[in-house]
């Protein structure tokens, strides 16, 4: 009996807490997932939902000194979504994780509004760095399922990361990039071939001008040529 009170007590609390915020965000996934067929189906059933509104409780308490109910918060989160949001990331508006299982944003990671993250996306640090060590991302920024963007770099706006892509640099906006580690594919809906990006076997300036003289001098040898004739 005693049990069943506790349990429902648990249920009570997550919904006072949770619908407020929820109310607020159930409009950019009814945008985004095709499959979502009601406003009930996305505030109850969405796993992303869930954890986007538990972290905007985390963060308020990482921002007001209150780390360990703000950790608490966020491993209560982890616990029923599968998703971990680290209290200290900074989230904007209308973020869609669909599926969500696996994804980890770390504690200084930005993103901007309206992105949208698949299941297994990390949002991690290689290690490598102190302070600022997880990625930035603009607006509108989708990250594929699986996908990897490690380090303190940027993704610029409207960028489209593909699924298990490994992400290790800035990535500017409007592009596109897959693969391991990611490349840059398209920009501003541009193909870009992988010889545009090749910065080792880039043309010299100076041989082509000196190709330019030779053929040149070949023509002016030639028009003498005739001309003495
Ligand atoms: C990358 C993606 C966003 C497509 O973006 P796009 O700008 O339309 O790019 P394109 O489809 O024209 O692909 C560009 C190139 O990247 C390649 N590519 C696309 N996705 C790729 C991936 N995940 N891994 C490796 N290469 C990939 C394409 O084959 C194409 O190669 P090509 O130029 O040699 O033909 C899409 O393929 C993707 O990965 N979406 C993630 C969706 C997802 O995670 N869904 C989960 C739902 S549960």
């Amino acid at each position: 009996m005693y049990l069943l009170i506790a349990v429902a007590s648990i249920i009570v609390l997550h919904y006072i807490f949770y619908t407020p915020v929820a109310l607020c965000e159930i409009s950019s996934v009814m945008q985004r997932d095709p499959a979502a067929r009601s406003k009930a189906e996305v505030f109850f059933l969405y796993t992303g939902l869930h954890a986007l509104v538990f972290h905007r409780y985390a963060h308020f308490f990482y921002n007001h000194g209150m780390k360990f109910v703000a950790r608490l918060i966020s491993q209560y989160s982890k616990f029923v979504t599968g998703i971990e949001i680290h209290p200290g990331a900074t989230i904007g508006r209308g973020l869609f994780i669909d599926h969500g299982t696996g994804v980890v944003i770390g504690e200084t990671a930005i993103i901007g509004e309206n992105c949208t993250l698949y299941q297994g996306v990390t949002l991690g640090g290689t290690g490598k760095d102190k302070g600022k060590r997880h990625p930035t991302l603009g607006d509108n920024v989708m990250v594929g399922c699986g996908a990897k963007v490690l380090g303190p770099f940027t993704v610029g706006s409207n960028s489209k990361i593909a699924a298990n892509a490994v992400v290790l640099s800035e990535v500017p906006e409007n592009s596109t990039c897959v693969g391991v580690p990611a490349r840059i594919v398209r920009i501003n809906n541009k193909r870009i071939s992988p010889n545009d990006l090749d910065h080792i076997h880039m043309p010299d300036p100076t041989s082509q001008e000196i190709c330019k003289l030779h053929k040149l001098i070949d023509d002016l040898s030639k028009r003498v040529d005739e001309l003495s004739k």
